[in-house]
């Protein structure tokens, strides 16, 4: 996946959208990130500040929450490759010390800074959790936590079956595959994030698999989640759908939809010896 495609997609389409997150997903992962952190944090509140890392910080929401659940004083630093996420996050963390680059290039950012945690929430789907940790390693101090939020290739099981069996899917899509996995880079589950982190010298804290349910009524719903907000851009985009016609879109309302599904988030909390 072209990192400058992902650039321009959360520039134009995700940035002014992303804060509905509509069935609430995102939020909801964040708070159960955080309840690991303050779980973590109990066994060491001395109050003194901490250094924290959001790679792929987005509008910041994870300071905002953050903040808000731990007495834990906090300098919040942050890396994005889009600058219209950032620009959200700014104005929603003044504090906030933020570099447009790409994760890859995270040992030239912030010099000299040993952070005491490092976030990556949804951004091993662009980024392999295998090519992070390394760099996360690096940029945590001894004893520093890395805290992982991230969707599974096991997510959207009925969205992957329908999609397999759609009638007419040649006539539809033309020669574009209808394969989520050649267009985001997710872990297949829960014991292989454990493996890469343990691999990489993390000893794992918590980990846990999140379930949510999502209903999506028509298409509408469907694109403003997984279009708009980010979940699937990249495979929409190769389809077509996000400019299917009238036709098109009324076929696939009567194909699809209503439709019930689930996405499987792995949220890990692991700690560099
Ligand atoms: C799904 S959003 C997650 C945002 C935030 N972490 C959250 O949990 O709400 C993914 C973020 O990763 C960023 N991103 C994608 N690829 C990246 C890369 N190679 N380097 C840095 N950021 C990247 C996107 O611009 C986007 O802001």
């Amino acid at each position: 996946m072209q990192v400058h495609v992902i650039q321009r997609q959360y520039d134009e389409v995700i940035a002014p959208r992303y804060d509905f997150d509509p069935q609430s997903v995102i939020g909801d992962s964040l708070d159960l990130a955080i309840e690991q952190i303050r779980r973590q944090e109990r066994d060491r509140d001395d109050g003194t500040s901490s250094y924290v890392l959001d790679l792929g910080v987005g509008t910041g929401r994870f300071f905002e929450k953050f903040r808000a659940h731990s007495s834990t004083p906090i300098h919040p630093y942050g890396l994005d490759i889009s600058r219209k996420m950032i620009d959200v996050a700014r104005g929603r963390i003044p504090d906030l010390v933020a570099a447009v680059e790409d994760a890859a290039h995270l040992d030239e950012q912030f010099p000299s800074i040993s952070f005491d945690l490092i976030c990556t929430h949804f951004i091993t789907g662009f980024v392999p959790v295998g090519a992070l940790a390394p760099k996360v390693w690096d940029k945590l101090g001894d004893g520093g936590v890395w805290s992982f939020v991230g969707g599974t290739k096991a997510g959207f099981p009925n969205l992957q079956r329908k999609a397999a069996s759609l009638p007419l899917k040649k006539w539809l899509f033309g020669g574009s595959k209808l394969e989520v996995d050649d267009h985001v880079c997710n872990p297949a589950d829960q014991d292989e994030v454990v493996r890469i982190l343990e691999e990489n010298g993390f000893a794992v804290c918590e980990c846990e698999t999140f379930c949510p349910n999502l209903h999506f009524n028509n298409l509408k719903d469907f694109m403003e989640f997984a279009y708009y907000g980010g979940w699937l851009t990249p495979f929409l985009e190769v389809l077509g759908l996000h400019k299917a016609n009238w036709m098109i879109r009324t076929l696939l309302n009567a194909l699809y939809f209503p439709m019930e599904d689930h996405h499987k988030i792995v949220v890990a909390l692991a700690r560099k010896p």
